[in-house]
């Protein structure tokens, strides 16, 4: 089954299923942008708007995206603000969505769904104003090393989605290469135990 076709099925039940991982990058994703002024936000793979209903109270404008039309509609249902604008588009194709330059690029659990990730900083970078943000929020690579994978349970058993392991240095050296400097980097343990794998990083990026 592809990507697309997964998180059409995973869309009903993605907000009620048990999922440390959806509800602690929450959790980083204000900790890293509680503090930082952004006006016009695209969040890449919206998904049912989890994060998109609190990145639009302190957005102008934001731009939800995603190429699931289920998990779409969930996040309809959410956000109706006239602000607030939804689209469906494949990040591997060109991003032709982008008509004015934003200040805040959000990737949150969405980069393990893409195997080149020079190819999505490039175009992130390119969609930003100068000086704008970037934020990523992700399965922890060490956590991704014990085989922990996105999945969900359908009436045909358990369903594990094609996931790609992008290390640490992949991830800050990708973004330094296409110009961006890293401001915070946020580690999420388990019960705040510090002893433990690491579940969620969290990366602040800038642009020169
Ligand atoms: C784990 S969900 C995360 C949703 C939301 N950001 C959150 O944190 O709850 C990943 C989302 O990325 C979307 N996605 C994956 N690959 C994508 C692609 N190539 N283009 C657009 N959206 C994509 C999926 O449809 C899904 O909604």
């Amino acid at each position: 089954m592809s990507i697309q076709q997964a998180y059409n099925q995973w869309a009903s039940q993605y907000d009620t299923n048990d999922n440390k991982t959806r509800d602690a990058e929450a959790i980083v994703l204000k900790t890293l942008l509680r503090d930082i002024d952004f006006h016009s936000c695209l969040e890449i793979g919206c998904g049912t708007g989890k994060n998109t209903q609190w990145l639009h109270t302190k957005a102008n404008t934001l731009m939800g995206l995603d190429f699931s039309e289920a998990m779409l509609q969930e996040a309809q249902r959410k956000i109706q603000a006239p602000h607030v604008q939804f689209i469906q588009a494949n990040i591997l194709e060109p991003w032709h969505f982008v008509q004015q330059p934003f200040n805040l690029v959000v990737f949150s659990l969405v980069l393990e769904h893409i195997e080149n990730l020079d190819a999505a900083f490039a175009k992130a970078a390119a969609a930003l104003q100068p000086g704008g943000y970037m934020y990523v929020g992700e399965l922890h690579p060490f956590k991704q090393y014990t085989g922990s994978k996105a999945r969900y349970t359908n009436e045909h058993g358990l369903q594990v989605l094609t996931c790609y392991l992008h290390h640490l240095s992949e991830f800050l050296n990708a973004g330094i290469s296409v110009g961006f400097e890293v401001k915070r980097v946020f580690e999420y343990f388990d019960e705040d135990d510090a002893n433990s794998i690491p579940r969620i990083l969290g990366i602040l990026f800038q642009l020169k």
